[in-house]
Formats: C-alpha cells, structure tokens, sequence
C-alpha cells in the first residue's frame, strides 16, 4: 500500500466509524414480535406439546398470504406477469404444494426438483441453473408441455437440441444472461455480448424454440437493480430478437421480505472495523441496550412498482406482449416456518441451553443476523439479555443474545419465526438429528409431515451393508 493508498483508507475508514451502516436503522422487528405472541402463540405450543421438541413449523396461511401479496403487486391490466416459486428456499413437499395451490408456478433447478415440481402436479416449470444433466434434458423435454429451459451456456443449448431431436418433440427456451450489476455471478449463464451469438444459434436448433431471457439478482431490498438491469436488457433485446420475437423476460428472484431479519451492531461494517480496531467487543458488551439494527426493505408493493415501470419502459414499449417473469424464493417462503425449541438448562440467569442446535439452520447465522427469539411461555414485549445456545458441543452454536421473556426456566417452550427459506435446505447432520416438521394447515389442523430424523435414516448403510457383524451387536437386531 502507498501513501496514498493509506490516506484514501484512513479517510473511508472514518467515514465509515462516523457514518454508521446505511440501509440499516437502529430498532426492533416488533411486528414479528407481536404477531407470534398475539397470532401464533396457542398453535405453537400446542405443536411443542403434541410432537416435541425441536420442530420446525410451517404456516400454510403465511404462505398463501406472501403468495397473494405477491402476485397482486406484480398484476396490472394488460401486463401477463408469471410468478415462479424457486424451490432452492424451501422445497418441502408442504410448502410447495401450499404455493400450487396458491396459484404460484415452479422454478426448479435440478433434476431432484423437476421431478418434485412434475410429481406436484405444477403445470408451468422454470428449469435454470448450471450443469443440467443429460439426464434432466431429458426429463425436461418429456414434459416439455409444462417445462421451459433455462439455458446457462451454448454447450447446453446444443445438448437440448441433440436430445430434443432424438425424441422428436420441441421445447420452449430462455436463456440466462449475466448483466453488470452481477459481479462474481458471472458464473452464471451468459454475457450479454453473447446474446446475438446465441439467438442465431438457436434459430438453427430447430427443436429448440428460444423464447425468452432470464437474469437474477441477489438480496435486492428496494427496485433500483431491477430497473438498472431492466433499462441495460432493453436496447440488447431490441436488437437481437429470435424469428418469433421475444416472448417473456424472467427477472429472477432476490425480493426481500420486510421487517423479518436484523444484524448486531458489532458485526455491521462499522461495527466489524470498531472490532478490529480494539474499540469495541466482537459481542453483546455488558452495556448493550439490547437494539440491534433492522434493513430498511420497501414494500413488495413499491419495488413490483419501479419493476414494472422500467419494464414498460424498456422491455415491453407499445405493448409487444411480452411476459414478466419472477421467481421469487426467499420472499415466498421466509415468514412461513416456526423453528420451536425447549430450553433444556439454565446456567445462570446469562446462560441456557435449549435441546436444539444451530445445525437446524445449517450454518452459524445467528451470530451474524438477529431474529427475535421469543418464550412462548412466558412472553414479554422486551427482550430479557442472556445468551441462549443449543444443544450441539460448540460455542457457536448461538440462537440469540437476548429472548422476548419474562424469565427463562427448564422447559420454556421458545420460538424462532421467520425460518422459511434457506434453513431446512441448509440444515446439517452435524451431531444431532434433523428436526420433525409439522404444518398448521389455513383451518388450525396441525399435521406432522416429516418425521425426526431416526438412526436407520441417517446411517442407512448399515441396514444393507455387506458384513453386519462389522457393525456390531446392534447389526443383528436391526431389520436387514
Ligand atoms: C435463478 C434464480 N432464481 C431465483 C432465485 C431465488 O432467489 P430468492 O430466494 O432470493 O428470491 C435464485 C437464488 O439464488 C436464483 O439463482
């Protein structure tokens, strides 16, 4: 580094310890809050009474509600908007089945996902992601009325035609560009200086019918990267259409729901640089007011907006007919499951145990990202400070720095909303079984759909292995 370089750094590094972490603004998600306690709190426990504990909880009216909320921000007359659910954040049998039912289509990116989507009974399927197999080509062309590829690369477009071609039957296709706000998803499909390239190629797949194009953005907590993308899409489009014009433009997915997840103050940017600078603690310090800070996320409403404005403007000018196409995961799925949990311990009043682990979540996030952990036993509209830690033998096994308790006691029933997308896919057979799940059907039933995870699921092998003495005495007790 030279001496400019460091004073550049010296200078940002103040900005950043003055000016605090834009988009976040101190405060606490209180409207999540209140809703378990005033909404969910019978339910809950009487799923931690009648299946144990811990458990995840899907809520089906949650996602039928995110479903409509959804679809009716992206409908406006004369506009066809299709709403794809992509199954990468959450693909239970439940919530998938939950969002058919909704009216929401699929978007799978695998071959194990189109065939859930296909056995579900959806009849609209997005089919993206990298390295398809040969194998899943083919599937998707045998459902070819239902399925629209996604292609990644040239060398896929030509696979599907080759496999088109040997069974005789034609598929719908898009093709999944990488645009400049992508930055390291550039691993992603295609740069848009392909896209001539590509569309000529396409017009000689004769099975092969290219109809649209796809991009995806990550994280987006307002419309601006939508709309940026949006206006670069347009004069490319218009420009390098197929023989059949451009049918539809899938946006992607990335929509953040509002007010569901939070950071500590000491793991934002300016927290992170007090850290490593000496000046504070990599952790609650003993006179944290116990706020942490919330992202600002506008409304579905408002980004379905600016989306749609800078659709018409730059994609679909004088009503060419094109579709808008989403896939939106994380905001479908996200509010819809409960994780509930049973406090197993209590050390002192800073420290308990509860008899779940982190390894329900997959990774360490909650010492990253605040999500209010709430005693559904004994409720309280303020946070109680200890820490709260699962079951699995490490330290960062975290469920929260504080609880939404009157006090914490052996066999408090506690709640961790919001865990819809992105934890049961992630979810680790790390110490611990995976737990049960059960859904709170729209009319109050409560069902188990997944059971806990048993020995023979986890160690199958051991049931069909070769040697059963190797496995010792339980081997031969054990059904073959
Ligand atoms: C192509 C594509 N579509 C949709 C999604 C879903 O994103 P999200 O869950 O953020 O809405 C992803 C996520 O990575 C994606 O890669």
């Amino acid at each position: 580094m030279n001496g400019g370089d460091t004073t550049a750094a010296v200078i940002r590094m103040q900005q950043l310890l003055l000016d605090g972490s834009p988009g976040l603004h101190e405060g606490e998600l209180l409207g999540l809050v209140a809703d378990v306690f005033t909404r969910r709190r019978a339910s809950l426990l009487e799923a931690a009474q009648r299946f144990g504990t811990p458990l995840y909880v899907v809520h089906a009216d949650l996602l039928q509600q995110q479903a409509n909320r959804f679809t009716a921000a992206f409908s406006r007359p004369g506009l066809t908007s299709r709403v794809h659910y992509a199954f990468k954040a959450n693909p239970s049998a439940v919530v998938v089945n939950t969002l058919r039912q909704a009216g929401i289509a699929a978007d799978v990116s695998s071959g194990l996902e189109l065939e859930l989507a296909l056995r579900s009974g959806f009849e609209r399927v997005v089919f993206s992601g990298p390295a398809k197999t040969d194998i899943d080509l083919e599937n998707a062309v045998l459902a070819a009325d239902r399925v629209t590829v996604h292609l990644d690369s040239f060398a896929e477009l030509e696979r599907l035609q080759v496999i088109a071609g040997r069974l005789s039957r034609s598929i719908r296709a898009g093709v999944r560009l990488s645009l400049a706000a992508h930055g390291a998803w550039t691993k992603f499909g295609l740069p848009p200086m392909a896209l001539p390239e590509f569309v000529q190629r396409a017009s000689a797949c004769p099975q092969v019918d290219l109809q649209g194009v796809q991009f995806h953005l990550s994280w987006q907590r307002d419309g601006d990267g939508y709309a940026r993308t949006l206006a670069d899409l347009g004069p490319l489009l218009r420009f390098n259409a197929p023989a059949g014009g451009w049918r539809f433009v899938d946006v992607g997915g990335g929509f953040y729901p509002e007010d569901d997840e939070a950071v500590y103050p000491w793991r934002t940017p300016q927290g992170r640089l007090q850290v490593l600078l000496g000046l504070a603690v990599d952790g609650p310090a003993v006179d944290w007011n116990g706020r942490y800070l919330v992202h600002t996320v506008q409304p579905i409403e408002t980004i379905a907006a600016a989306v749609i404005e800078a659709f018409g403007q730059h994609v679909d000018a004088g009503d060419r007919g094109v579709e808008l196409w989403l896939e939106p995961g994380r905001y479908l799925a996200n509010p819809s499951v409960t994780i509930l949990l049973q406090v197993a311990d209590v050390k002192s009043p800073e420290v308990a145990i509860t008899d779940g682990g982190t390894n329900l979540l997959g990774w360490e996030r909650l010492e990253e990202e605040h999500v209010p952990l709430l005693n559904l036993t004994r409720p309280a509209s303020s946070q109680r400070h200890g820490r709260v830690y699962g079951s699995l033998c490490t330290p960062h096994d975290v469920w929260g720095y504080t609880c939404y308790a009157e006090d914490l006691q052996v066999g408090d029933i506690l709640a961790l909303p919001a865990q819809g997308s992105y934890v049961q896919t992630l979810q680790q057979a790390f110490i611990k079984p995976i737990a049960a799940t059960v859904v709170e059907h729209a009319d109050g039933r409560l069902q188990r759909v997944v059971e806990e995870e048993s020995f023979t699921g986890r160690y199958p092998e051991l049931f069909s292995g070769p040697d059963p003495q190797l496995v010792g005495t339980e081997a031969a007790t054990l059904p073959a």
